[in-house]
């Protein structure tokens, strides 16, 4: 393998358009591999379901900084990690050079060569264009292949997204508005997979929750991270504010021990090209 797209003409991208996806694409991948390892650490359980084979070409969609794309190829399959976010996509190269990656939108990718298997772990629900997505999933497979994906599925971090919302509406921040999460349930994605041809072969949808790094600064570095769309126009001070008015209204449901646990509900698919 080599990350010299020209030298694996099998596997690469074709007519790529590098949008920039809507919402905040700036991410810090240092904070994200140092303090978050727990996005990829669950999602090896994910893998498993995947059976990734040797010898099969295979599409990590939101591959972040590439420790999932790693595993995949350590299973002997052919593989390439995709990411919207440039540094992400930087800091997988760093991470494992002899891997393939490239900075493409799940909305809008394309392979020259029909794929096996579309894997995808903690990504989608950062897709507010669903159908573009699967749009492309569909494309990217040939006939039979499968498309695996887990991501935030409806009421995921329900109490946290309250007390963001509660918090901002009192500096005067309408927080719906700049909301960039799409959390669906099983029915709704179900269908429009279907819509589009695939065969539905199981969805879950679960709760899994997650014990934040950083013990006391979990929930703040958490919301730095991850809720930065919301924070962006604060000022410091504001910032602070809302984020301490978050932790006192969590503070006795989602602390514990030193730990905050955040609400995660995982939706999580498998779905047949026909
Ligand atoms: C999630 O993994 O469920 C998630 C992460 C960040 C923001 C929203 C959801």
């Amino acid at each position: 393998m080599t990350s010299d797209y020209s030298q694996n003409p099998q596997f690469s991208l074709q007519s790529l358009e590098l949008l920039a996806p809507a919402g905040n694409n700036d991410w810090d991948s240092d904070l994200y591999q140092d303090k978050h390892a727990f996005v990829w650490q669950y999602g090896e359980d994910l893998l498993k379901l995947l059976n990734p084979k040797p010898g099969e070409y295979i599409l990590d969609l939101g591959c972040g900084t590439g420790q999932l794309t790693e595993k995949i190829a350590l299973a002997g399959a052919e593989v390439m990690g995709i990411d919207s976010a440039p540094a992400m996509i930087e800091k997988a190269k760093q991470n494992y050079p002899h891997l393939l990656f490239n900075v493409a939108d799940a909305r809008s990718f394309q392979v020259d060569q029909p794929l096996d298997a579309v894997f995808s772990n903690a990504t989608l629900h950062w897709v507010k264009e669903p159908e573009d997505a699967i749009a492309c999933v569909y494309q990217a497979l040939k006939p039979g292949g499968r498309f695996l994906a887990e991501f935030g599925g409806k009421g995921n971090i329900q109490a946290i997204a309250q007390a963001l919302y509660t918090a901002l509406e009192a500096v005067g921040i309408a927080a719906q508005t700049l909301n960039p999460w799409y959390f669906p349930s099983i029915g709704e994605y179900a269908t429009l997979l279907e819509q589009q041809g695939f065969n539905v072969a199981y969805g879950i949808l679960f709760a899994r929750p997650t014990a934040l790094a950083e013990k006391e600064a979990g929930m703040a570095n958490w919301l730095q991270m991850f809720a930065s769309a919301f924070l962006a126009e604060l000022s410091p001070e504001q910032q602070t504010q809302v984020i301490s008015q978050i932790e006192q209204s969590l503070k006795p449901t989602l602390y514990s021990e030193s730990t905050w646990t955040a609400d995660y509900k995982r939706l999580r698919i498998l779905a047949f090209k026909i």
